[in-house]
Parts: structure tokens; C-alpha cells; sequence
């Protein structure tokens, strides 16, 4: 553990269609985590619904932290700091989790911090469940890969809260492609978790997928991969041939792995970095996974399942070293939609 102070964060979460709220000791011990998901109600739209999604967090929002702080069996009392998301994401959404933030810390007189959700990512490998043993904390400098639905960067962490953004998606983020090609693939919402179903019936070799290698650089490219699916699945129509929805699933994704799995290990090499972390919604895809745990050059960190997609307890890590390092908000934050990391 850090030698920083001791505290208990407790966060809350709303940038997307996950009303979330954590508490977390120390910037790692994971007393309580609750997500109420909306994706059933945005399934019926094919994809999130912005002010369905705002309207929702306003209802699950008070629920959602008391059950928080009674699973962990706190009150704000026990509570050292509020730790809350306040970008990138829907303007409509992080409105309430930073309203709702604001009231708690003005009510219980308690610290307020401010969290970008990129860099909570991140911190979800510092979590661990506080009843289970402690796993190793990741060494710096560490290559970090985070891959969410509106974001694909590689960052060069060189000590907490201390990133070089090596670079970047030039068009769609690797979570977004997913979603783009399951649509057109007639899959349904969330597109990540039905492609990686799919694929796994099919032939990751059927059909040859560029790979935007952009070489040189640690950026990434996704359209173009996409506008292949695309066109595949328009001359197999054509010609009157059945799609094969598994084969189409599995190249795609087979293109997209090996992509950020191998520009990955070459700027951990190039960068010197101990250690690689995955973080983001498509940290949670099976094949992105086996890539980096079957390699044996460096020690991989990515968060379980639970911790991959959107959630509170990797706000209250990201929060807890922005609190202990005194990086405290004032009370008229406001939220920041289009926030970069760096
Ligand atoms: O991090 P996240 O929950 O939200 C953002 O911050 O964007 O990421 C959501 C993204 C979506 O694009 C979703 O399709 C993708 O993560 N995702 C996956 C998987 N589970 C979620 N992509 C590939 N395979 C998965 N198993
Ligand atoms: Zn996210």
C-alpha cells in the first residue's frame, strides 16, 4: 500500500446508462459497489437514449448510494471525502451523479472530488474486494490500454495520476466499432458482449480484416475495419450467399485484438514500461483477454468483469489519490462532457 492517508471515498458514478455508487478504503479496499443498469431499457432503442438515460439516474440515483452505504455499513459519518465523475460523458447524465455529489458533501461536510471517468478506468486495477487478499498493485511506469465505447489510448503512467497520452483513435473507439458492426451485423445491444457471443460459434480466419497498423505511431484506426465488414456483408448479399454471422463476428473481432494487443506490447517495449493494464468496457472481451494473459513478457493487469464496464468503485480509487494529494473541488463544479485525459 501507498503511504499516502489513510480514507474512506465514497463515489458515485452516472456518465452514461449505469446509475453507480462505491465505497472504497485506502484507494482499494472495495467496501461496497452497487450499478443499476439501464441497458435493458435502451436495448428497445439499439443503442443509449440520452434523456432516457438522465431521467433514469434521477430516479435510481438516492437508492442506489443508500444501498451503497448499507452494504458497507457506514453512514456518511464514516465517509472521508465524496469522489464523483464529472467527465467525459452525457452532459444530461453527469449532471445528476454531480448534483447528487454536491449535496451529499455540502450535507455531511465532506470534501469533494471531482473524477475524470477515464482515468477512473484506469484505477479499477488498484481495486481489490476487501474480503479477499490483497493482490499486487501495479508497478510504474506501466503501459495502460483503455478501451472503452468512446475511447481508445494508449498512456504511459509514470507514477499515479501521472499520464503521457502516447496516442489515440483517429475515428472510432474500439468499444464504439463493436457497437457499429454488431448493428450492422443485426446483433443486438450492447454490441460488444453479442459479438463476442457470436464469435465464438465462428471462424476467426474466414475472412481476412485489415488491421490498421498505423506504424510509427500508438494510434489506431477502426473505420476503415468497419467499412470492410460492411462491404463483405453487402457482396454476400449480392451474391445471394447467407451472412454467417459468427464467421463475420469472429474476424472482426479477431482484426481488433490483435491490433491493440500488438501495438500494446510494442510501446510497453519501446517505452520500457514494467508492466501492462487494460482497462475500459472492452477489457471485458474474452478474446482481448487471452491475448495479453497467454503472453509471458509482462505482467498484465485487468480489472474482473464487474470492474471493466462502468462503475463507482474505480472512481472512488481514482478519487481517493486525487483526495489524498489534496486535489480537492470547489462546490460549483460543474460537469465537463468532452474532458481529455492529459
Ligand atoms: O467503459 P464502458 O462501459 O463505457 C464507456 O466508458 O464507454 O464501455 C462500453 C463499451 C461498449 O462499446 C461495449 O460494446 C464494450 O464496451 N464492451 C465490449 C464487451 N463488453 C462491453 N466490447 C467487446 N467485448 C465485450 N465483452
Ligand atoms: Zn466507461
Amino acid at each position: 500500500m501507498s503511504n499516502l492517508k489513510p480514507a474512506r471515498v465514497l463515489a458515485v458514478e452516472t456518465s452514461c446508462d449505469e446509475t453507480a455508487c462505491a465505497v472504497i478504503e485506502n484507494g482499494r479496499a472495495l467496501l461496497a459497489s452497487v450499478v443499476a443498469s439501464q441497458m435493458e431499457i435502451h436495448a428497445r432503442y439499439g443503442g443509449v437514449f440520452p434523456e432516457v438515460a438522465s431521467r433514469q439516474h434521477v430516479l435510481s440515483i438516492i437508492p442506489v448510494v443508500e444501498q451503497a452505504l448499507s452494504q458497507a455499513h457506514l453512514t456518511l459519518k464514516n465517509i472521508d471525502a465524496v469522489a464523483v465523475t464529472r467527465g467525459p460523458g452525457l452532459a444530461g447524465s453527469l449532471v445528476v451523479g454531480v448534483n447528487m455529489a454536491k449535496g451529499l458533501a455540502l450535507g455531511a461536510g465532506l470534501p469533494l472530488v471531482g473524477v475524470n471517468h477515464l482515468e477512473g478506468h484506469i484505477y479499477s486495477s488498484w481495486v481489490y474486494n476487501a474480503d479477499e487478499s490483497i493482490p499486487s498493485e501495479p508497478q510504474f511506469p506501466l503501459m495502460a490500454l483503455l478501451v472503452s465505447g468512446g475511447h481508445t489510448e494508449l498512456n504511459l503512467m509514470t507514477d499515479h495520476l501521472t499520464y503521457k497520452r502516447l496516442g489515440s483513435t483517429l475515428d472510432d473507439a474500439a468499444g464504439e466499432a463493436f457497437d457499429k458492426v454488431a448493428r450492422l451485423l443485426g446483433l443486438p445491444y450492447p454490441g460488444g458482449p453479442s459479438i463476442q457471443k457470436a464469435a465464438e460459434e465462428g471462424d476467426p480466419t474466414r475472412f481476412n480484416f485489415p488491421r490498421a497498423w498505423l506504424d510509427g505511431t500508438s494510434n489506431f484506426s477502426f473505420s476503415g475495419l468497419k467499412t470492410a465488414v460492411l462491404y463483405e456483408v453487402r457482396e454476400l448479399e449480392k451474391k445471394g450467399r447467407s451472412l454467417f454471422v459468427p464467421d463475420l463476428a469472429a474476424s472482426f473481432q479477431a482484426a481488433v485484438v490483435d491490433v491493440l494487443f500488438k501495438k500494446t506490447m510494442e510501446a510497453a517495449r519501446e517505452h520500457d514500461a514494467k508492466e501492462i493494464l487494460v482497462a475500459g468496457g472492452v477489457s471485458a472481451n474474452r478474446a482481448l483477454r487471452k491475448a495479453f494473459q497467454s503472453q509471458t513478457e509482462f505482467k498484465v493487469h485487468i480489472p474482473p468483469l464487474s470492474l471493466c464496464t462502468d462503475n463507482a468503485a474505480m472512481i472512488a480509487a481514482a478519487g481517493y489519490h486525487r483526495y489524498a494529494l489534496g486535489h480537492i473541488s470547489e462546490l460549483d463544479i460543474d460537469v465537463l462532457p468532452t474532458w481529455p485525459l492529459s
